[in-house]
């Protein structure tokens, strides 16, 4: 079992992912500023093991800071180095993520996503750490409206948060190609990561800016929001709204888990491979499925397309199926039945 360090590791993919990890046996530090996140969310891993019926006393670690803060970061590799417990691979969650406030604060998101992830590379090379999971995501392809997003697509994100994760993507590139020392790094291009671990106890922040459709879907559910406005309804598709890769989060955390096999086997090696399900659902069908599985009012109304909105963005996952020997499992029921065991938890002055 290995010892790793999970930059972001008590915001939403990464809880999920250390819950898996943790399941598994690793040991892990955990690095997040809690500035989307919430420390009690580190007592919650500890009881879904424990309802799970495994241990984690004295394989998890906390430390609170910003990756941006090199001296911070740095003490994180010394003390390990201090007490002989090599940290032997990363996975990279910790960034900012939400596509609207990246087009109003681009300072603060490339400063965030690529100086934070500069001082994570540097620290890496110097305590002969060289391998790493990195959290990328899907709006790094340029829109294309019917087929599947295959890792060769054309890259080409229409906003500041896609430019800023290409753009790290580049650099991990350039570390592998041209450094001169060895490196095992794999990009996972996230499609929409949805729903919750199946106890409800973690979940999603639906406090961020988000336009995604489940953190809407939950606040109207919730009756946060009188209706869920849905962005155009004659685009080319089967029933007139955007089509999107819905995955379930606790198959994305496993995703992480064979990535970081991977990785741990390899001395030098650069994937990219794209995280989905290879299957798109409409607006609609979601609204449709959560309204029947949670036998709930899901009123909607529609608005113009968007800005910035591709019809049909759907993964092809076949490379990850190969490579990772990994697939998809839960279906949209269970995503839509387990988003909201995680979403009706909330207080409604909370989301
Ligand atoms: N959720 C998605 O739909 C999605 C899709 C594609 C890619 N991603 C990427 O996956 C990663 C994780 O996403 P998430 O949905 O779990 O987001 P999240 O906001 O829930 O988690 C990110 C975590 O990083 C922490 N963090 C942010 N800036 C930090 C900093 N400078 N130093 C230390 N910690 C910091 C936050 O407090 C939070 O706990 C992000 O890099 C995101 O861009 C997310």
């Amino acid at each position: 079992m290995a010892y790793i360090l999970a930059t972001g590791g008590l915001g939403f993919i990464g809880s999920h992912t250390c819950l898996e990890l943790l399941a598994l046996g690793h040991e892990i530090i955990i690095v997040d500023s809690l500035i989307n996140s919430s420390k009690e969310t580190l007592n919650k891993i500890n009881e879904v093991l424990e309802f799970r019926g495994i241990s984690a006393i004295n394989r998890i670690l906390f430390k609170k800071g910003d990756i941006r803060d090199l001296v911070f970061l740095k003490s994180v590799f010394q003390e390990a180095l201090v007490n002989n417990k090599k940290i032997e691979a990363v996975v990279h969650f910790a960034g900012l993520k939400s596509v609207s406030d990246s087009i109003l604060a681009p300072i603060n998101y490339w400063d965030v996503n690529l100086s934070g992830t500069i001082n994570l590379l540097n620290l890496m090379d110097k305590y002969n750490c060289r391998k790493i999971i990195f959290s990328s995501s899907a709006t790094i392809y340029k829109p294309i409206n019917s087929k599947l997003i295959k890792e060769n697509s054309d890259l080409n994100p229409i906003n500041t948060y896609g430019n800023t994760k290409l753009a790290i993507e580049k650099l991990l590139y350039d570390i592998y190609k041209n450094g001169s020392t060895k490196w095992a790094i794999v990009n996972l291009r996230y499609f929409n990561p949805v729903g919750a671990d199946r106890s409800g106890l973690i979940g999603e922040n639906y406090n961020i800016n988000s336009n995604n459709l489940f953190p809407i879907l939950i606040k109207v559910a919730n009756r946060k929001l009188d209706s869920l406005p849905v962005f155009g309804n004659d685009w080319p598709t089967k029933d007139g709204t955007c089509v999107r890769d819905y995955i379930h989060i606790t198959d994305l955390a496993i995703a992480h888990a064979k990535a970081l096999n991977n990785v741990l086997q390899k001395n030098k090696e650069f994937l990219n491979l794209n995280i989905g399900t290879g299957r798109g659902f409409s607006v609609l069908e979601v609204i449709k499925k959560f309204k029947e599985v949670n036998d709930c009012d899901i009123p909607f109304h529609f608005l113009p397309r968007r800005n910035g909105d591709a019809p049909f963005v759907v993964a092809d996952n076949s490379l990850a199926n190969t490579f990772l020997k990994w697939e998809a499992k839960k279906s949209l029921k269970e995503m839509c039945l387990d988003a909201w065991r995680w979403g009706r938890h909330k207080t409604k002055s909370s989301i």
